[in-house]
């Protein structure tokens, strides 16, 4: 099963200049406990913005076109089939981004672990691939507000897409 987890804003912008649209606590938390012990994959961009190198606990699959990229802690992969073809820790494969991961894998998609910040960010320049709700189906929704650690309120959701119905057998 291929999921991809994803933060966005009203506006499904994901990140600016190479980070984060903002500290999100309690998505932080979210993310760790939901990928952990899975294999994460990711683009080279996305990977070099975490400030600790690879997430501990989970495979960490990088897709870049480089032949000579190495880093501690990952498995390099040149495309996305290679990228799951390498995946080898049990369940759930997580996509976790940035933008051109997530629009690549976005087909293979079948579940989507959702964080919607209820704020509009300026000047956004990453965006996750438009989601469709007549395609996914909503089977969990959790909001929350704003509080000390988390500076906008954020809803966790997650979306399953739809069965698309097989052709009936004509006689
Ligand atoms: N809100 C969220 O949940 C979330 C999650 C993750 C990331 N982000 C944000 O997303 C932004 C980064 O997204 P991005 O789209 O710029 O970068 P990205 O998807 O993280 O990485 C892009 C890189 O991946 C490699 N790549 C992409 N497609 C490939 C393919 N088919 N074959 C081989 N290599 C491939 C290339 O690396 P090379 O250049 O090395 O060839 C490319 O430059 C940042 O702002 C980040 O903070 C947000």
């Amino acid at each position: 099963m291929i999921s991809a987890i994803v933060a966005i804003d009203r506006n499904g912008a994901i990140g600016k200049q190479g980070q984060l649209l903002c500290h999100l606590s309690a998505d932080l938390k979210h993310f760790k406990n939901t990928t952990m012990g899975h294999s994460i994959i990711m683009g080279r961009k996305t990977f070099e913005s975490f400030p600790k190198g690879a997430l501990p606990g989970r495979q960490n699959i990088v897709i870049t076109h480089s032949h000579d990229y190495c880093a501690q802690g990952i498995t390099v992969a040149h495309s996305i089939d290679e990228a799951l073809a390498a995946a080898t820790m049990p369940g759930e494969i997580f996509v976790i981004g940035g933008e051109q991961i997530y629009r690549a894998t976005f087909p293979l998609v079948t579940t989507i672990h959702l964080t919607v910040i209820d704020h509009e960010f300026d000047n956004a320049d990453a965006h996750f691939p438009r989601i469709d709700l007549r395609s996914w189906k909503i089977t969990e929704q959790e909001e929350h507000p704003a509080d000390d650690h988390n500076p906008y309120p954020y809803t966790f959701m997650t979306l399953k897409r739809k069965k698309t119905p097989s052709k009936q057998l004509q006689l």
